[in-house]
């Protein structure tokens, strides 16, 4: 696992981009993993902005998002694929059909998490995995507990993800699903190239149980010490516990 620490979110954010625009211009149809909270929007900032400045384009590129509350509405704003359409993809040129996200009003969720498995995979796999982290050390929905092997399925959102994401719920834990539809740890391991972003002291302990713990399910994103080419770009703020 590498580790970049820099000054500020901004840096973080333009060095995972460019990697990406490198990335898509190299094989246009390169699988990207989508995460949302708020750390990878200054990537999705840069992403635009080059595709806007021509040096990108992502029509024949994939999207995957990690994960899905269960039971929001579809046309509610945080509903993450609508967060994801949002904030990238309907801001570049994806085509029709290329991005995804799991199916958190399915009436069988574990089928839909299943489905979801095999889509990725029909696409090739995940050749770009942006990941953020929780305060506990959650990566997508994985939270403390999660097994390292499995696909996507449905957890149940802990109290301290609950409240830490009120904030995209007018500040109100009541309107927080309890449930999501997540990749597991399983799924992520899989993609090619991890990149974990972390900015703020809020995250500085998960970021050190992250790279110095022992790799363990009290802190899910410690299963990335075993992934081959993953790395986490974090501030002097998030760094500072290490
Ligand atoms: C949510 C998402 C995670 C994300 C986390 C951190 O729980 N499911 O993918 O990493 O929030 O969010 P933020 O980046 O806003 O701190």
């Amino acid at each position: 696992m590498r580790v970049i620490i820099q000054p500020d979110g901004d840096t973080i954010a333009a060095l995972v981009a460019e990697s990406i625009v490198d990335l898509v211009n190299e094989k246009p149809n390169a699988v990207l993993g989508f995460a949302t909270g708020s750390s990878p929007l200054g990537i999705y900032r840069e992403l635009i902005k080059a595709y806007r400045e021509g040096r990108v384009s992502f029509k024949d590129a994939w999207g995957f998002q990690l994960d899905e509350y269960v039971g929001l509405p579809a046309d509610h704003p945080e509903l993450y694929r609508n967060v994801i359409n949002r904030d990238i993809e309907s801001q570049v040129d994806f085509a029709e059909g290329r991005v995804h996200a799991p199916n958190g009003n399915s009436e069988d969720l574990q089928s839909a998490g299943d489905e979801y498995d095999a889509m990725i995979a029909d696409a090739g796999g995940v050749d770009f995995q942006i990941l953020g982290i929780g305060t506990d050390g959650h990566i997508a929905f994985n939270e403390p507990g999660s097994s390292f092997t499995q696909g996507t399925h449905v957890e149940t959102l802990t109290p301290q993800t609950r409240e830490d994401n009120a904030r995209f719920f007018g500040g109100d834990i009541s309107r927080v699903p309890t449930h999501c539809l997540t990749q597991g740890l399983g799924t992520i391991m899989e993609a090619r190239k991890v990149a974990l972003v972390a900015t703020g002291e809020g995250k500085a302990e998960a970021i050190a149980e992250l790279i110095e713990g022992p790799v363990s399910a009290r802190w899910p994103a410690t299963i990335l010490q075993h992934h081959p080419d993953a790395t986490v770009l974090i501030d002097e703020a998030a760094a500072s516990k290490l």
